[in-house]
């Protein structure tokens, strides 16, 4: 196996959009999970050497410094020079010591969630901290010379000035000179403390917010390669979540992440003290419409040189609308309307 995604769900306080397993723990909870999780990841990993490794939360850096290094540790050991190793950051619990750590443990890409740069929306959905604090993490990472550093935003709230807000994210990027972003319309998820106040989205609000930013991200000079992603130059693309999007295999280890293998996702449910992989075998079908949800992201699209994806691509011919096809691979159109398509190819799959 290439890729391994390591799951921590532990959180200082929780986001009112959020819809992710995470728990806000004690030292003790979160010791013995890191533990276990370690000893999990020691298992699978065997001799393994991993083309990407991603930490994902939950909030990854919300724990001490003594286990974090506990964890990146173990994982060293299935890394290599060249493996892409990325750890999720929340910028308010950045420190210098906790940087070196990363450093020192072969870190080589973090993802900073800042999602506005709004303080009236970081304190409606209780996020903490402020910009000048999330720029002085952004220093403090560059310090040790950790430069692939990506910043997360969401738009779509329904506060505030929504020109303005998507302005003032895209000039934080600039002046910060980050070389990779990730803008998610806002979504309210059923587990969320928004759902249950029942926010309402206001789909007007969203398509202008994301016309504004395919406006001016090429001006800044980012490059959109996948639906939500961005960057200046392609070698800071997502190795690992290109990986995704290819369908290739993964290992996901801890209590919330999901793996992909043998034609299986693998689901691991439970609670913190005990977790089960549960296994889904994709049939034929469902495991072609994984490859067109999947691939058409990508706005280089799918590769119909790969057998699979040809024999995908031949199954959902006639629902494929909104898509082309340019020197062999199946591209959207448009990407911001995919959802169009995949229903149209969901159908055909529930049908049959
Ligand atoms: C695993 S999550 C959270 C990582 C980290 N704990 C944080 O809050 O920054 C990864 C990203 O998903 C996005 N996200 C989380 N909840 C969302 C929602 N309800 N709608 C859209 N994007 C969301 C955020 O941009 C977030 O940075
Ligand atoms: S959005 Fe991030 S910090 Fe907020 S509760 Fe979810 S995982 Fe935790």
């Amino acid at each position: 196996m290439k890729h391994l995604y390591v799951h921590i769900p532990f959180c200082n306080s929780i986001c009112t959009y959020c819809d992710f397993v995470r728990f806000v723990s004690c030292n003790k909870e979160k010791e013995e999970y890191i533990n276990k999780i370690i000893k999990q990841i020691k298992q699978k990993s065997k001799n393994n050497i991993y083309l990407t490794v991603y930490i994902g939360g939950g909030t990854p850096n919300s724990i001490s410094d003594k286990l974090l290094t506990k964890l990146l540790k173990c994982i060293k050991k299935y890394i290599n020079k060249k493996t892409e190793f990325t750890i999720e950051l929340n910028p308010e619990l950045i420190t210098p010591s906790q940087a070196s750590i990363l450093k020192k443990y072969s870190v080589n890409r973090v993802s900073i969630g800042i999602q506005s740069v709004d303080s009236t929306i970081l304190k409606k959905y209780n996020r903490s901290g402020n910009i000048e604090m999330y720029e002085k993490a952004i220093r403090t990472i560059k310090k040790t010379g950790i430069v692939n550093i990506s910043c997360d935003f969401i738009y779509g709230f329904n506060e505030g000035d929504p020109e303005k807000q998507i302005i003032d994210d895209l000039e934080f990027l600039t002046k910060n000179n980050i070389n990779h972003a990730s803008f998610y319309s806002l979504e309210v998820k059923d587990n969320s403390i928004i759902a249950k106040q029942n926010y309402v989205i206001d789909e007007k609000r969203i398509d202008n917010q994301l016309l504004l930013i395919e406006k001016i991200m090429p001006k800044k000079g980012f490059e959109r390669y996948e639906v939500s992603s961005w960057c200046k130059n392609k070698k800071y693309r997502s190795k690992h979540n290109i990986a995704y999007w290819k369908m290739e295999e993964w290992f996901g280890i801890g209590l919330g992440a999901t793996g992909f293998s043998s034609k299986s996702l693998l689901e691991n449910k439970g609670n913190l003290k005990k977790w089960e992989t549960k296994i889904k075998k994709l049939n034929k079908k469902e495991c072609y419409f994984y490859i067109i949800m999947m691939g058409l992201r990508m706005i280089d699209g799918i590769d119909l040189k790969i057998k699979n994806n040809l024999l995908a691509y031949k199954f959902f011919k006639k629902q494929l609308i909104k898509t082309k096809i340019e020197n062999n691979h199946l591209k959207s159109t448009n990407i911001d309307k995919l959802n169009i398509t995949l229903l149209k190819c969901l159908e055909k799959v529930e049908k049959e």
